[in-house]
């Protein structure tokens, strides 16, 4: 299959009847996959109502079937078709951070979206992306989209469209290059069909904002015990891995030094994955600065292309600096853990 790339300027105006992104929405009428652009990471988006175009998005992705799609929307308007009800918790949130990078569990309707999208579940995921290339497409094709990140599964997720030609050039019919993501994680997933909301996946809306909204909020068990089972399908594979193993290091700059040193002693070509402030600090093959320590928020809009690069650089192995787990540094240690396997060395 010749994947088309369509080069759209998000700054332009009347985006909707931009030709580019109406020759998208075409294809993405026509059941056929296209990524997108969003403000979180790139999403591999696939009609919602058709089975055909869902399992070409499971199909591309490699992606295990038992893992839900989140279901993209321009508008709330569009939730009434296949949202069975909406509490007002989730009313509330929906208010405050849509559109934005919050994804909201309901109650569906039975038979209006494709069972494969929803992995055959009672409730579904969905989110108002804010992204004007997004909004514009979903807007132009009138219909909700399915989309998970446009990765191969597995990998870290794409956040400019090359990440994504990388992942699944020939395998979908298109990509929207929008330019490079902003906030560089993936949207906070929270369930609403409990009276108090939990938290399934950490994400661009911090846990702080969430209470400042709606009060009490649980985050799910799975999270930070290994041995719970996670609610939401998809936390339990291991995800976003470079090449190369990854060690996260709590510890002093020289602790990690030393980790370095005894590498390169065996002949490894070995990678750190530091800050803007301690670049300087340490020798190793490739040293690469993942934004700034005082701005996490910096750190996770470059974490995936970093790990990304390290792949091109084909290092034996990585060490990481692990980051304060509040905040959205919440949302980065998560992926970060992933990417390791969970592999942890204390000093
Ligand atoms: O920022 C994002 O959320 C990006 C962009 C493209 O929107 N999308 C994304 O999708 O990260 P994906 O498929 O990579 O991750 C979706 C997560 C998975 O962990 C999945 O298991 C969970 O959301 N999820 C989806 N529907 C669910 C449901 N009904 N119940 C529990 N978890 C659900
Ligand atoms: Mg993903």
């Amino acid at each position: 299959m010749n994947t088309k790339v369509w080069k759209v300027d998000k700054y332009v105006d009347n985006l909707e009847n931009n030709p580019q992104v109406v020759d998208a929405a075409n294809f993405l009428r026509d059941n056929e996959v296209v990524a997108l652009p969003t403000e979180t990471v790139y999403g591999l988006g696939g009609n919602a109502e058709s089975d055909e175009a869902v399992r070409k998005i499971f199909a591309a992705k490699g992606r295990p079937s038992d893992n839900p799609l989140i279901i993209h929307i321009a508008g709330k308007k569009q939730l009434r078709s296949f949202v069975a009800e909406i509490p007002e918790k989730a009313e509330r949130l929906m208010e405050a951070f849509w559109p934005g990078p919050l994804t909201i569990i309901l109650k569906k309707i039975d038979g209006v979206l494709s069972e494969t999208a929803t992995a055959g579940l009672a409730t579904v995921g969905v989110r108002m992306p804010d992204h004007p290339v997004a909004l514009a497409l979903l807007k132009s094709c009138g219909l909700p989209i399915a989309a998970p990140s446009a990765n191969s599964s597995g990998k870290p997720s794409p956040t400019n469209a090359d990440h994504v030609i990388d992942d699944l050039n020939g395998k979908i019919a298109g990509v929207i290059d929008g330019g490079a993501t902003g906030i560089g994680v993936e949207s906070t997933v929270v369930d609403c069909t409990e009276a108090i909301p939990v938290i399934l996946r950490p994400g661009g809306v911090t846990k702080e904002q969430l209470e400042s909204v709606v009060g009490e909020v649980h985050v799910d068990a799975a999270l930070t015990d290994e041995a719970a089972r996670p609610k939401a399908p998809g936390m339990k594979y291991r995800h976003y891995a470079p090449n190369a193993p990854l060690y996260m290091v709590s510890g002093t700059a020289n602790f990690l030094q030393n980790l370095v040193e005894e590498k390169r002693q065996e002949g490894l070509r070995v990678g750190v994955l530091t800050t803007e402030e301690n670049a300087g600090v340490f020798e190793a093959d490739v040293v690469l600065a993942c934004g700034k320590r005082t701005e996490l928020e910096t750190v996770a809009t470059s974490l995936y292309d970093t790990l990304r690069r390290f792949n091109q650089e084909k290092v034996d192995v990585i060490y990481s600096e692990v980051f304060p787990n509040t905040g959205v540094g919440h949302a980065i240690m998560n992926r970060l853990q992933k990417a390791a396997g969970n592999k942890l060395i204390v000093e």
